[in-house]
This record gives structure tokens, C-alpha cells and sequence, in this order.
């Protein structure tokens, strides 16, 4: 089965779609095909994209919905530079989406049922959540196989996580997760070393997740380059190759790579 990742966190503006973007775009350069699946209302992967907002019905909410006969509207991200990357794009009709999916027999299985009914073809499958832990994450979890929770190195992330992982365990054992999904690691983001309380948070997280089992990643510094180069649609590599904060993406890519099993596809 393809690598299905979660990006989850309980907070606003962590950085899921900032990493979900740019692992889409690195793990389409290192020869894979990828899956970009925007379960956000907001479609934030639209925008640093560079996708126009779509249709409703060409969106994963027509995906969700029971009539849907397989036929996944995938469109190219990047298709200048790169082509084996699509996204599953979302938009505010997933809004709707949410409260069919409480009352809907499989409301929290559903995704994981389209992609057994109607599976997509590519080695890795990522999922974009919105912030808030309702029904669109929870069919993220039981669709996924492996989860990675970015952090903001800010005092409120330490509670955030705590709650997060609260909220993991339980439903995992709610819905009968078997297996669990695994969780890869968390990801602090917009971290500034010349910042104290960035430091001490960023002491105190790692032997916090070591004490459970959970790894953590090296943090993604914060740069002014991030908002600048999704403004035009693109990922940090593109938009600024050389910038150093290109190179804090690579241990993640290197585990992701590390669990797809099957052969690179091109570029070798
Ligand atoms: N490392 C970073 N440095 C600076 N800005 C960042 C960084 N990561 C994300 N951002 C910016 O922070 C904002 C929130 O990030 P986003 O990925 O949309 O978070 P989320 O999806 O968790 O809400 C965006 O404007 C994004 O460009
Ligand atoms: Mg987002």
C-alpha cells in the first residue's frame, strides 16, 4: 500500500500546509509520485500551490460524496518543473462535507473507503488538515498510515501537543485503528535560533517526545522566504534554491523515502 501521511496539529499556522507542500514537491523530485490531498476548507494548498480555486464538484468533497464513481479530480502541481506531483485540491464545500460526514454510517472511515474502493495510483499519498481536531481530521487518521505533527516553538505548542496526542490515542482506540498509524515525528517550525524561549521550548520538547517513543525532527527555521515564495504559488526551493532553509527539509524526506519501499519511478 502507498505511504499515506497525515499532517496534523491542533493549532492554526504550525505549518501543516507549508510541509505538506514542500514534501510533495521534494518527494516528486527524488523520483516519486505524489498525492497532495487538501482536506482543508480554506484550500490553503490551492494557494501555495498556485492552483486556481476549483469547482466544487472537482474537489475532495465530490470525493466524499456517495455518488462518487472513482474518478478523483487530480490536477498537476508545478507542471513547469516537475510531473509527478497532483493535488486532490479542497475548497469551502467541504464544509458541507463535515456535517454529512456525522451522520454518514461510515462518516469517519469514508476516505479510507474511497481510496480501498477507488485506490490512487501513486507511491505517496499526503493529507493537509484544517486545525481544528473534528470530523476532516478524523478521516485523515483512519485513512493514513503514518502521521507528522509540525509545532510551533512558541509556549501555547507544548499544551497543543499534549492535546493532540491525547486526541491520537483516543480515537485510534475509538475507531479500532489496527495497526495504528505511526506517528513519524514532530516537526518544530519557524524556529529562530537567536530567540530564547525558541531554544528552550525546542530542549524541552525533544526529551518530552523521547520519554514516548515519538521522534523529533531537526526544526525548520523561520524565514520571511516562506510567506514571499507561497505568494507566488511555489515552494522555497523553487522560488529561492540556494536559501539554507531548503536543507531543513532533508532529514524528513530521507525517512519518508526510507518507508517507500517500491523502486523509484524516474529520475534515477
Ligand atoms: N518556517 C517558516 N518561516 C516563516 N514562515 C512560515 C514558516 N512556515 C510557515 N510559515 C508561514 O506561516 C503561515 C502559516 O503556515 P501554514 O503552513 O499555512 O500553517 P497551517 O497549515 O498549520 O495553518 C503561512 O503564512 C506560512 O507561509
Ligand atoms: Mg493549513
Amino acid at each position: 500500500m502507498a505511504i499515506r501521511l497525515a499532517l496534523l496539529s491542533n493549532a492554526g499556522g504550525s505549518g501543516k500546509t507549508t510541509l505538506a507542500v514542500h514534501l510533495a514537491y521534494l518527494l516528486g523530485v527524488a523520483g516519486y509520485s505524489v498525492a497532495l490531498v487538501d482536506l482543508d476548507p480554506q484550500g490553503s494548498c490551492s494557494l501555495m500551490g498556485g492552483l486556481a480555486r476549483p469547482h466544487p464538484d472537482k474537489t475532495i468533497a465530490a470525493v466524499l460524496q456517495d455518488n462518487f464513481q472513482g474518478d478523483w479530480p487530480t490536477v498537476p502541481l508545478w507542471p513547469d518543473h516537475i510531473e509527478n506531483v497532483v493535488a486532490v485540491q479542497g475548497e469551502m464545500a467541504l464544509v458541507k462535507s463535515i456535517n454529512e460526514l456525522v451522520f454518514h454510517e461510515r462518516g469517519a472511515y469514508l476516505l479510507s473507503d474511497r481510496l480501498s474502493d477507488y485506490p490512487l495510483s501513486q507511491d505517496i499519498l499526503i493529507f493537509d488538515c484544517p486545525a481544528t481536531l473534528g470530523p476532516l481530521p478524523l478521516i485523515a487518521l483512519s485513512a493514513c498510515t503514518h502521521l507528522l505533527v509540525p509545532v510551533q516553538v512558541e509556549p501555547k505548542s507544548a499544551d497543543g501537543s499534549g492535546k493532540l496526542l491525547e486526541w491520537f490515542y483516543h480515537n485510534c482506540r475509538r475507531l479500532r485503528l489496527k495497526p495504528e498509524p505511526q506517528i513519524l515525528g514532530f516537526v518544530p517550525n519557524q524556529y529562530d535560533k537567536t530567540i530564547a524561549i525558541h531554544r528552550n521550548i525546542l530542549a524541552s520538547l525533544e526529551p518530552q517526545l523521547s520519554k514516548l517513543s515519538i521522534p523529533c525532527f531537526k526544526p525548520i527555521r523561520f524565514s520571511a522566504e516562506f510567506k514571499n515564495a507561497s505568494a507566488l504559488g511555489l515552494p522555497i526551493h523553487l522560488y529561492r534554491p540556494l536559501h539554507p532553509a531548503c536543507k531543513d527539509f532533508t532529514p524528513i524526506v530521507t525517512k519518508i523515502t526510507q518507508l517507500i519501499k517500491k523502486p523509484k519511478t524516474i529520475h534515477e
